[in-house]
């Protein structure tokens, strides 16, 4: 079986650090994140997986010549943002018969086996694994009968309601694609999946207990790695905090238990990280203080600066002792001090 990965959304939530790195080459533990998902379907046996992104297309092209092995993948060109459904339209020439299709910013470790065996016993043309959520708000809301024939899709409700939601793994038949022309820009959640339910086709949904999170957001982003360092995945145990083996870390500085530092990170005496992900080639200087944040390659956060709940640019560079609560940091540009 093959898989279409949908890889081509810009991260805007994961904004500034996704300007320079697309979302699903994010690293997780140090890798780059596509890396876990192409396993992960390796692991169910799909042996090809089809993939397309507008956006920093160069960058994707660098990781594929780097992987090597299982499975093969093959890229096509979408010259504009086509959006999941028109992603997955232009990808069908290159499916043959059922196919999964994954969210690339979902780490999970769902059971795509039995997810690909429930859709055939069902006969269904559309499968959507769902994840239970207590606000569904920033998700697509799934209601089923008992049997889990989808009876609604919901992309985005406006109210903060509790329920089962699109978890962005599906399978599908090229069928369910019948009439959807290829090179305009279709939304899977807004458009297919709504139309296929309002004409009877048969749509079912299945739950899962599954470890499962979208990366999209600072705060997930930072979650699943807290999560990865508390043992909740099933196959990914490491020590916390977790350290690349060539960073450097001085004996008089003070890792909290949620860090993660890559490759190349260096960090000086008497500074203090804490629930922070510092990417390759991060520079923690005298005395800085770092915590609820990310950090993008090579950035450097000068002696006695503090900076917390922040995302920082690759290359950023922050002096000073002001505070970033929640804010942004471009490469170059310095946020405003908090005011008092
Ligand atoms: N190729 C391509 N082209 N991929 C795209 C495009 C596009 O134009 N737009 C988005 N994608 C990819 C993104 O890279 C991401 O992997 C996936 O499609 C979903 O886009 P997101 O931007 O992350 O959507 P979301 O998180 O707001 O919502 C989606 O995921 C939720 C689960 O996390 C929806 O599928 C929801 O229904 C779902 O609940
Ligand atoms: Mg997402």
């Amino acid at each position: 079986m093959k898989a279409v990965v949908l890889v081509g959304g810009e991260g805007t939530r994961l904004r500034p650090l996704t300007e320079t790195v697309p979302k699903p080459l994010l690293p997780i533990l140090n890798r780059p994140f596509l890396h876990r998902v192409l396993d992960h379907l390796a692991q169910h046996g799909v042996h090809e997986v089809i993939t397309s992104s507008s956006y920093l297309e160069r960058s994707f092209a660098a990781f594929i010549a780097e992987r090597h092995g299982d499975p093969r993948i093959t890229w096509i060109t979408e010259r504009e943002p086509l959006g999941t459904g028109g992603a997955i339209v232009n990808a069908l020439p290159r499916v043959d018969g059922t196919f999964l299709v994954l969210n690339g910013d979902i780490l999970t470790d769902l059971e795509l086996t039995e997810l690909v065996r429930f859709h055939e016993r069902q006969g269904a043309v559309a499968t959507i694994a769902l994840h239970r959520v207590e606000d569904a708000r920033p998700f697509g809301l799934v209601a089923a009968d008992a049997q889990g024939r989808v009876l609604e899709f919901r992309e985005k409700p406006g109210e903060p309601i509790p329920g089962d939601i699109n978890a962005g793994t599906y399978v599908l038949e090229p069928e369910a694609f019948e009439g959807w022309e290829p090179g305009r820009a279709i939304s899977i959640e807004r458009e297919i999946f709504p139309a296929l339910i309002d004409r009877g086709a048969p749509v079912y949904s299945f739950p899962s207990g599954a470890y499962w999170i979208d990366l999209g957001t600072p705060q997930n982003y930072l979650r699943a790695h807290f999560d990865v360092l508390e043992g909740k995945l099933s196959g990914m145990q490491v020590p916390a905090p977790y350290r690349a083996q060539t960073a450097v870390v001085d004996l008089e500085a003070r890792l909290g238990r949620w860090v993660v530092l890559g490759e190349h990170a260096v960090v000086r005496a008497g500074a203090e990280i804490e629930d922070s992900v510092l990417l390759d080639g991060v520079t923690v200087e005298e005395g800085a203080r770092v915590g609820e944040s990310i950090v993008g390659p090579g950035a450097v956060i000068g002696s006695g600066a503090t900076v917390v709940g922040a995302v920082l640019a690759e290359g950023a560079r922050v002096d000073g002792t002001a505070q970033f609560d929640a804010d942004r940091i471009s490469a170059g540009g310095t946020a405003p001090p908090k005011p008092d």
